[in-house]
């Protein structure tokens, strides 16, 4: 700004004291506008919203007198989320759903992701995304795995921290959430996490800590759910020690929508705003914390920390020099295609006996299967649902989920006829399994596209696929051996059927682009990349709590009625052994392992190296493409002790690259182990530690290879700082 009006508009001043002089110089009123917001689109009962919100998740209004633009805030991980259609025109990019991008293992697509939300919520008016969605998926069943990346702490962070970091450089705050153990759906307001500090440590608490690195976000948005007794909300321990005292986390607090619990015990904790607090049972960050700070309760220096907290991040960010204003263009074509990008580089291939795929283009007789496959894709329901222009939103059926069923127009049945150059191509929807398998008999290619739609508030009863399609895929499969299934699911699912056809894509919910890039991979033009970010499980016994909660009998969303009591939920089973690392600890052998993924190419991994370097150990290697057509290959570092207390030391993920490699190519690839994947939790001395002995790096093609080059190497005892 060259006309300067007021101190703070002085850029060459800190965002810390720029804030500063911007709080000291507000009224309690304007400070207050800030502490509390409902959500911002009209709900029958609740106040009107103001005339400013443009219509989303939030909107706190501007202070004019100083200069101060007004917050729009919207959703999320996926895409910029315009809810109801509320915004006109508002159109915006499907991205994959945050498990795919977990599957590329790839840090650089999840920036580019991150940015193509980024530029978008800015073009549409928002200063803050609701994305960042960073929780361990410790439930194979859980109703909004799609919106998290994986079940490994480093690969979680990464790529969490990667795509804020991407939304951020645009000009606009990103949050992490659901700080944190909010892994379940079903009764997710009642729902007591129970964990040890270690396991916490080790498992949940890394992936946030290395989002947060990473991506530096602006905000941090606890879930619903309590952790060791005490709401997310109001969790003294986890915000204000570890988040906002040992991280040194900067930004501020928000609840989730209606997941404030209490004024006093929530600000005290570290709480700094009350979102959606329309879906609150009291104000609590409106008169009742006033009343706190007029009594002593709640000291005033702890209201201007909450907004010196939103200030100072808003300066750093750059949205109050250059605030967001709707009506920016979106370059849509070219954002679709970016998100087609991303869907081709995590498309994971599970199975693919005798080379059957890439299938020939120029097919006969092709039969395509599906309930949607003529339509588009699926998505996953609640908050995060993109709905670009064309997209089919049906009520989903079931109740209790407030979520509408969505399928992104990008209609696998069309890609195929474009790319497959086949003479015909056929459609059923399926749902007759006779007709299905007198149709498929004398096709040269089946390809069915299966369905599992997953939704916020909601978990997936079991881990098979819903509605017959299993018999429907037997079925196919009894008559044509030349069948391929792709599945579009919002988490892990078991694939007993997958002995039957030869070929197996997980596609999970691939987005705006989602056809183009299984027909892609179906003919060849994308050779496979992607890898498994979580273990699909043979059967719901195989899971470390295989009996789930009725959603009859609970309460899973705010503002509606509490049924039951607060429920606990024991993480120590696995404790730190979340995903994989469970399978390997209880000898479980999954339907497919963590990390898994084939190509269409080989590749082959060699001259492995391993020196300490400093406190962690870096790791060189070859990876050499062997095949006859270029490909990514994904070397993952998997490190455990050799001695010590090994038995309790399964290995882990420590490290990961994505290596783009031409036929024939070789590469050197040089990769850092944080120390924090070579150490356990020691909670006496409140620290990481490793223990001195022999440590073993493997790198393998997943989480259940065992072929992978070795090296061994001595670590000498050390608390990390
Ligand atoms: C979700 C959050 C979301 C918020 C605002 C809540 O129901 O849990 O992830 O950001 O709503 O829409």
């Amino acid at each position: 700004m060259t006309d300067m009006t007021n101190p703070w508009d002085d850029s060459s001043l800190s965002p810390d004291e720029r804030a500063r002089l911007v709080v000291a110089a507000m009224t309690q009123d304007e400070k207050f506008s800030w502490l509390a917001g409902d959500i911002a689109l009209p709900f029958q009962g609740h106040p009107p919203v103001p005339a400013d919100a443009l219509g989303s998740a939030a909107y706190y209004p501007p202070v004019e007198r100083l200069g101060i633009p007004g917050i729009q805030q919207s959703d999320a991980s996926l895409g910029v989320v315009n809810p109801g259609g509320i915004r006109p025109g508002d159109d915006a990019t499907a991205l994959p759903s945050s498990l795919l991008l977990g599957a590329t293992f790839d840090v650089t697509t999840a920036r580019t992701a991150g940015e193509l939300v980024g530029r978008q919520a800015r073009a549409q008016g928002f200063a803050v995304q609701l994305a960042g969605g960073a929780n361990l998926v410790r439930e194979a069943t859980g109703g909004r795995n799609f919106e998290y990346v994986s079940e490994d702490p480093l690969l979680t962070g990464r790529i969490a921290g990667a795509s804020v970091s991407g939304i951020q450089e645009q000009g606009v705050v990103s949050t992490v959430k659901h700080f944190t153990l909010n892994a379940q759906e079903t009764g997710r307001v009642m729902a007591d996490s129970h964990i040890k500090e270690a396991a916490h440590r080790e498992s949940d608490l890394l992936a946030f800590q290395l989002a947060i690195e990473d991506g530096r976000p602006g905000s941090v948005m606890p879930g619903y759910n309590l952790i060791n007794g005490h709401y997310a909300s109001e969790n003294a321990h986890l915000i204000s020690d570890i988040l906002k005292g040992e991280w040194g986390f900067d930004g501020w607090v928000m609840s989730d929508w209606g997941a404030t619990h209490s004024t006093e015990k929530a600000a005290l904790a570290g709480l700094d705003v009350q979102s959606g607090a329309n879906f609150d049972p009291e104000p609590y960050f409106g008169e009742p914390l006033r009343a706190a700070v007029r009594d002593g309760r709640v000291p005033p220096e702890r209201i201007d920390d909450m907004v010196q907290r939103q200030l100072r991040t808003l300066f750093r960010i750059g949205v109050i020099d250059n605030p967001p204003a709707p009506g920016g263009t979106v370059d849509l074509v070219g954002d679709n295609s970016i998100a087609q990008q991303v869907a081709e580089r995590g498309l994971v291939l599970l199975k693919n006996e005798g080379d059957f795929l890439p299938a020939a283009v120029g097919l006969g007789h092709i039969l395509v299967l599906g309930r949607h496959a003529d339509v588009g894709v699926l998505a996953g329901g609640g908050s995060s649902a993109v709905t670009p222009s064309g997209s089919r939103i049906e009520p989903s059926g079931i109740d209790r989920i407030w979520a509408d069923r969505v399928h992104h127009p990008s209609s696998p049945l069309e890609a195929i006829r474009a790319e497959g150059g086949a003479g015909q191509v056929d459609f059923l929807d399926g749902t007759d399994h006779a007709a299905a398998a007198a149709a498929a008999a004398d096709a040269d290619l089946v390809v069915i596209l299966a369905e599992e739609w997953r939704a916020e508030g909601y978990d997936m009863p079991g881990v098979s696929l819903p509605d017959d399609q299993e018999a429907l895929i037997e079925q196919v499969a009894a008559v044509n051996p030349h069948t391929v299934v792709v599945i579009e699911s919002g988490g892990p699912i078991a694939v007993p059927w997958a002995r039957h056809v030869p070929a197996v894509i997980a596609a999970f919910y691939p987005g705006i682009g989602g056809g183009p890039a299984i027909a892609g991979v179906l003919f060849g033009r994308v050779n496979p990349s992607g890898h498994l970010p979580v273990t699909f499980p043979k059967s719901i016994d195989q899971l470390p709590r295989p009996d789930q909660r009725d959603p009859a009998t609970t309460t899973s969303n705010p503002n509606q009625e509490r049924i039951g009591e607060i429920f606990a939920v024991d993480y120590d089973i696995e404790g730190s052994d979340v995903g994989y690392r469970w399978f390997a600890r209880e000898g479980l052998v999954p339907d497919f392992p963590f990390g898994w993924g084939l190509s269409y190419t080989s590749f082959a991994i060699s001259c492995l190296t391993a020196t300490a370097k400093g406190t962690g150990i870096r790791v060189s290697c070859v990876v050499t493409n062997t095949g006859d057509r270029a490909g990514s290959a994904v070397p993952q570092v998997y490190a455990s002790r050799s001695t010590g207390d090994s038995a309790d030391f399964v290995p882990r993920l420590a490290a990961f690259a994505r290596v783009h490699l031409d036929a024939a190519e070789s590469r050197a690839v040089e990769l850092d182990l944080d120390p924090r994947l070579l150490a356990r939790w020691e909670e006496n001395e409140s620290a990481f530690r490793i223990a001195g002995g022999t440590y073993e790096v493997r790198i393998s093609a997943h989480a259940s290879d065992e072929e992978g080059p070795v090296c061994t190497i001595p670590l000498k005892s050390a608390f990390l700082p």
